[in-house]
């Protein structure tokens, strides 16, 4: 599929990939590998700002190899409205003056959606990694971000075969789709030796064999309701009654736990024998290795769908819904809800079962990013002929 593309000059293929949040910058690092392999092409990285924190963003850049960007809009934090409007203002310009041949977007996020707005309006191709899922509840603002990314985006491309049905439903050409398989999967392909080397376990005093359980919380629904967030964390304590529960907190969880006493765990101190304890948010190949040896993991994420499916760990989803099916259906993954007493539960079936063994989704091989980046020179071919 890849096209005649020489080094340099009109020949060379300018791609400006955006980034802002965190699942963004797991997403981008194998494809920005991909791209530094193919002298045709011209990255250019530009970082929305939307997360800012060291410990959300700097430490994943360091820790997956990610350049530096070339551009940082520093839009930070605000309402749905503002963090969308300053990405795409700031951007503007930037794609005025770089002038790529293609913006390449990542996920569902606002800096997503935002990015794509600009492009398009701008006449400059679009193409999105991780197109099509579906969670089917427009309640999740990610959900309004991917219906809207995908109906404008030109070059589609999905993980699994669930977004290339969901796209199709909603009317997108079938050319416009392009099934490659998992980005996500690449990185922790990429980084094993990393993540298998991390002293993250050691250092929270978890030795080889200790059961434990990994818990993460940020959706909006889970988290911004005091009284829905009171009654999740009233079922893992329950359930930390019988092992560990290590919770590395987002930023927009801390300041909503200060009213549930949990225990925060200071640095060098040991993981206490039971018990919910939380931890500052830990960088890429820190966390990869706290869910890799967990007995079973507590989520709201949809990236830890994916990769426990892959590592192999029980994954209990703390929603309503998934736009990841396969994980279900191939993976380790069960979508409970939040009813507490189902938690409790759930968790401790998890830990007393050996649930069936996960299958690799299709295309979920490690070598998605380079598929991408195949179909983006053969498409831009295409186009120029
Ligand atoms: C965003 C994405 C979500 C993704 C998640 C991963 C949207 C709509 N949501 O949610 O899909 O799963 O990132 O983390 O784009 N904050 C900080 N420091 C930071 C970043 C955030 O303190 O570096 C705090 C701020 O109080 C901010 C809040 O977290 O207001 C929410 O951040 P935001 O980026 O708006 O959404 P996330 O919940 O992180």
């Amino acid at each position: 599929m890849a096209g005649s593309y020489g080094c340099e000059g009109e020949d060379s293929m300018k791609i400006l990939s955006v980034v802002g949040a965190r699942p963004n910058f797991v997403k981008i690092a194998p494809l920005l590998r991909e791209m530094a392999a193919r002298p045709q092409i011209e990255p250019v990285l530009v970082h929305t700002g939307q997360h800012y924190d060291a410990r959300m963003s700097e430490a994943f850049f360091a820790a997956l190899a990610i350049p530096a960007p070339d551009v940082n809009l520093a839009v930070g934090s605000g309402s749905h409205a503002r963090q969308t409007a300053e990405v795409m203002t700031r951007l503007e310009p930037v794609l005025e003056s770089v002038r790529p041949d293609l913006v390449l977007v990542v996920g569902d996020v606002n800096s997503t959606l935002a990015a794509t707005l600009v492009a398009v309006k701008q006449g400059i191709r679009v193409g999105h990694v991780e197109a099509g899922l579906r969670s089917f509840d427009r309640r999740m603002p990610e959900e309004i971000n991917r219906v809207a990314t995908d109906a404008i985006a030109d070059e589609l491309f999905a993980s699994e075969e669930s977004a290339v049905h969901n796209l199709a439903r909603e009317g997108i050409p079938a050319e416009r789709v392009h099934f490659v398989g998992n980005v996500m999967i690449d990185a922790l392909r990429i980084t094993r030796p990393l993540w298998q080397a991390s002293t993250a376990l050691a250092d929270l005093g978890l030795e080889r064999g200790r059961r434990y359980a990994t818990v993460t919380l940020h959706r909006p629904a889970n988290v911004d309701d005091p009284r829905q967030l009171h009654e999740i964390v009233g079922a893992l304590h329950e359930l930390a009654r019988h092992l560990p529960l290590i919770f590395p907190v987002h930023p927009r969880v801390r300041a909503r736990l200060a009213c549930e006493g949990v225990t925060w765990l200071r640095p060098s101190e040991p993981v206490p024998e039971r018990g919910l304890v939380c931890t500052e948010p830990l960088g890429y190949l820190d966390f990869v290795a706290l869910v890799s040896g967990a007995a079973v993991v507590l989520t709201d994420s949809g990236g830890i769908q994916e990769e426990t499916t892959i590592l192999g760990v029980p994954c209990l989803t703390l929603r309503e819904s998934t736009e990841r099916p396969v994980t279900v259906s191939h993976g380790t993954n069960r979508v409970i809800g939040v009813a507490p007493r189902r938690i409790v539960d759930e968790g401790l079936f998890a830990l007393a079962h050996r649930g069936p063994t996960p299958t690799a989704p299709p295309l979920w091989d490690g070598y998605a990013a380079a598929r991408i980046v195949d179909t983006l020179l053969g498409a831009a071919v295409e186009v120029a002929a």
